[in-house]
């Protein structure tokens, strides 16, 4: 196909993009790439707003975005350092300075003062930012909600007792319309209609940074357009790999193609009995969604695992898969589950399994200009065990050691499907052979765990880094195995 350059739009005119901060309408000529906190530091002055490790690691730096879903406006709390500032396009964003100030504290503010729930007071303003999504979503939310809204929230001061404590204050006392300013509901009925289609950012002449053109097309035509005009580009999704890639390596990205403004990457749909996950479907998305939490109940659970709640709103599900780290938490268990993945270019669509997607170590099936489209999931059927296990230092905001998962099906005793897939133990997310030779066709009174334990462990020589010594990782991977027979092989029959 022949591409005419003239036919995209002028980049003068496109410059700038159309968003709200703290009530009032912006229109802004933004640096391409730079992170939503960088701008508000650097353009607006805001220093409410805290910046600590840059990396999506604390969430000091935590902000709200109030946006259109689904016909509902959705408040979402996220890491403003990872947040490229071109996705605020037709958003709101609410900033600690606006909920109150030191004569008019609003209620989570008050709530923390009374419960000394801030000390050196630098995490102070990210907790507050995180309760108000919390509190904007949810009427009189259950301990375990909470914890999960602040488990992106570090105090070093460890007050988290008494952080809590103002939670459950608000949790009992308040409900979303008392602690949702005036100002947030009259911007709301701006943002339902907000028509304007998404602009490119491009970096003004002689201006310094590391991407030089943000380019957020509107729908597949104009983003293979784009890609055609620039193909060198990356494409961005959340940006939650890519931002930390900028922010701590200084990594250079010339030109970002954004897919997250595109209807149709953006579809989360049961087709056929099979669901299909978009590329930019959110993991919080996937998380609520209710296909997931009943036809794929590990992939619920793993989900809660990933991250911390700020990065799930605008991390996905496609990112983790095209980024193909061998810890990529969500590989094993989509092998596992015989995902198949749907590519597309400019000139064809093609299907590919997730289990032949990792050629070698980051590298993966996709060809240059080429998208992951969507994740399609075929049901499980009701007989399979189908489990999942991360192992890793703390329960939230932290990789994978090793993470693996097990599918096991039997007809009649005799096991007729047998797959364990691992991450965190080779170059790439990978399934065991010596698993399935030992366990397939077997009978299940045949079994000897221990022996498969050590079996597959020797399959694998992962090395030792950080997160773990090779033999600390030999030992959860008898473990995991350990606790996935045998509790596979009591459910009684
Ligand atoms: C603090 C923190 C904690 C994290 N914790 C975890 C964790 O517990 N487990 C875990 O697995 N990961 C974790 N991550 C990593 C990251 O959040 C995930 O990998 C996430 O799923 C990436 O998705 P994204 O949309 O943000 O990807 P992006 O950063 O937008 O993109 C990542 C890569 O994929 C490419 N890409 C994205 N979408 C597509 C597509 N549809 N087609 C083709 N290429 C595409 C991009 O070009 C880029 O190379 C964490 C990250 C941070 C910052
Ligand atoms: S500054 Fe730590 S998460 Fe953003
Ligand atoms: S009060 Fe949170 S880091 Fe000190």
């Amino acid at each position: 196909m022949k591409h005419n350059n003239e036919k995209l739009p002028a980049e003068e005119l496109h410059n700038q993009i159309t968003f709200y901060l703290n009530g009032q309408q912006i229109q802004e000529v933004l640096a391409p790439g730079i992170s939503t906190l960088d701008w508000l530091h650097k353009q607006k002055h805001l220093h409410g707003t805290k910046c600590s490790c840059n990396e999506g690691d604390c969430g000091a730096c935590t902000v709200v975005i109030a946006f259109r879903h689904n016909e509902t406006i959705a408040y979402e709390a996220i890491n403003s350092c990872l947040y490229p500032a071109a996705k605020l396009h037709g958003k709101h964003i609410i900033t600690i300075e606006a909920l109150g100030d030191t004569k008019n504290l609003h209620p989570i503010q008050q709530s923390l003062l009374e419960h000394h729930g801030t000390q050196c007071g630098y995490c102070t303003p990210g907790f507050v930012m995180s309760m108000f999504a919390l509190f904007a979503t949810f009427t009189h939310p259950n301990k375990e909600t909470i914890l999960s809204a602040l488990e992106g929230n570090l105090c070093r001061c460890t007050g988290y007792q008494s952080i809590l404590d103002a939670a459950q204050e608000i949790a009992e006392n308040f409900i979303p319309d008392q602690l949702v300013p005036q100002w947030c509901r009259e911007i709301e009925k701006q943002l339902l209609e907000f028509e304007e289609s998404a602009a490119m950012v491009v970096k003004p002449k002689n201006a310094v940074g590391l991407v030089n053109r943000y380019l957020t097309p509107e729908n597949l035509k104009v983003l293979f357009d784009y890609f055609a005009m620039e193909p060198d580009a990356l494409f961005i999704a959340g940006g939650t790999d890519l931002m930390v890639q900028m922010n701590i390596n200084r990594k250079e990205y010339p030109v970002l193609i954004d897919l997250t403004g595109i209807p149709e990457l953006n579809k989360l749909y049961q087709q056929a009995d099979c669901l299909h996950i978009g590329a930019s479907v959110t993991y919080n998305q996937l998380y609520t969604c209710d296909f997931v939490s009943q036809g794929y109940p590990e992939l619920h659970k793993l989900i809660s695992q990933i991250a911390s709640q700020q990065i799930r709103n605008f991390g996905t599900l496609c990112g983790n898969i095209a980024n193909a780290s061998p810890i990529g938490d969500s590989l094993p268990l989509l092998m596992v589950l015989d995902a198949n993945l749907r590519l597309q270019s400019e000139l064809e669509i093609r299907h590919v399994p997730i289990r032949d997607f990792f050629v070698a170590y980051r590298q993966t099936a996709l060809h240059k200009g080429e998208i992951i489209r969507e994740v399609i999931l075929a049901p499980t059927p009701q007989n399979a065990y189908v489990k999942c296990i991360k192992s890793a230092k703390r329960k939230s905001v932290d990789i994978s050691a090793v993470i693996t998962a097990m599918r096991l099906e039997q007809d009649s005793g005799t096991i007729t499907n047998a797959i364990f897939a691992l991450g965190g133990v080779a170059s790439t997310p990978i399934i065991s052979k010596t698993f399935t030779s030992l366990m397939e066709n077997k009978k299940l009174t045949s079994i000897d765990v221990n022996q498969v334990c050590h079996a597959v462990a020797d399959e694998f020589a992962p090395l030792s880094d950080v997160r773990g010594s090779s033999e600390y990782r030999h030992t959860l991977i008898r473990n995991h195995l350990d606790l996935y027979l045998k509790e596979f092989l009591e459910v009684p029959r």
